[in-house]
């Protein structure tokens, strides 16, 4: 599969690498696609690697994944041009967090909306699945934790695009937990929140939510 991903950031570099070793033929799309940052992952990332404009890898997509800072999100997509992603799988991995100096990270929106469906409201003809947002890059692909696999929750408007998502979770070692439509997305952004508060107080960052049930 062609797997084209928004974002050359911590996420966008970790879950390319991942697609890569299994197999899939990656393009990370940037404002800066020859910088020295994605020289390095292209050289890690080996010969399915490659690097674009944003444009360029929504173009390249037959899934796409979104993994950009939240304010510069709707840019990075119009730069893409939404009807580049129309009928495609889009992985949203954003959260959508505001950064005030001095205080942890907030939501910029919630209770009644979510990043998700904002997602899903830029990208009309997109199939928008929410996922991989509940955990920091280092364990998104293969979570080696003692507790054994942790659980990623997800949810879409589209059964076809969470099965895909199903299988790409389970090839990176991750159980999916389909939580609905989109609108699941209000309740899986301030997961990343609580994530991150756990991470502060305690110094680790290598920690992932398991739902346990009979
Ligand atoms: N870091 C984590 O562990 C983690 C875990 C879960 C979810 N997330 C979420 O995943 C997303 C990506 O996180 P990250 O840490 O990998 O990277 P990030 O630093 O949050 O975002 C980097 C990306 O955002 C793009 N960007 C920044 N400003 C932009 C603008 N004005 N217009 C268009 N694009 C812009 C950058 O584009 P250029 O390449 O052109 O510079 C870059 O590709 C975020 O929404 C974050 O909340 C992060």
């Amino acid at each position: 599969m062609h797997i084209g991903i928004l974002g050359s950031g911590d996420v966008g570099r970790a879950l390319g690498k991942g697609f890569a070793d299994e197999g899939h033929e990656v393009m990370i799309g940037s404002r800066s696609p020859d910088s020295e940052k994605l020289a390095a992952w292209k050289e890690a990332a080996g010969k399915r690697a490659r690097t674009g404009t944003f444009a360029d890898a929504a173009e390249f997509a037959g899934i796409a994944v979104l993994a950009t800072v939240w304010s510069g999100t709707e840019n990075a997509i119009r730069l893409a041009d939404p009807k580049r992603f129309e009928g495609k799988l889009v992985i949203d991995v954003t959260n959508p967090l505001v950064f005030e100096e001095g205080k942890p990270p907030a939501l910029a929106l919630g209770h009644t909306d979510s990043g998700g469906e904002q997602v899903q409201r830029w990208l009309p003809g997109a199939h928008v699945v929410k996922a991989f947002n509940i955990v920091g890059h280092a364990l998104m692909v293969h979570p080696d934790l003692p507790g054994g696999p942790p659980d990623m929750f997800i949810c879409g408007d589209d059964a076809h695009a969470k099965s895909q998502v199903r299988e790409i979770l389970g090839a990176f070692g991750w159980p999916a937990i389909d939580i609905g439509g989109i609108e699941g997305a209000r309740l899986l952004e301030p997961m990343c929140i609580l994530w991150v508060r756990y991470g502060a107080l305690t110094g680790t960052w290598q920690h992932a939510f398991k739902l346990l049930h009979k």
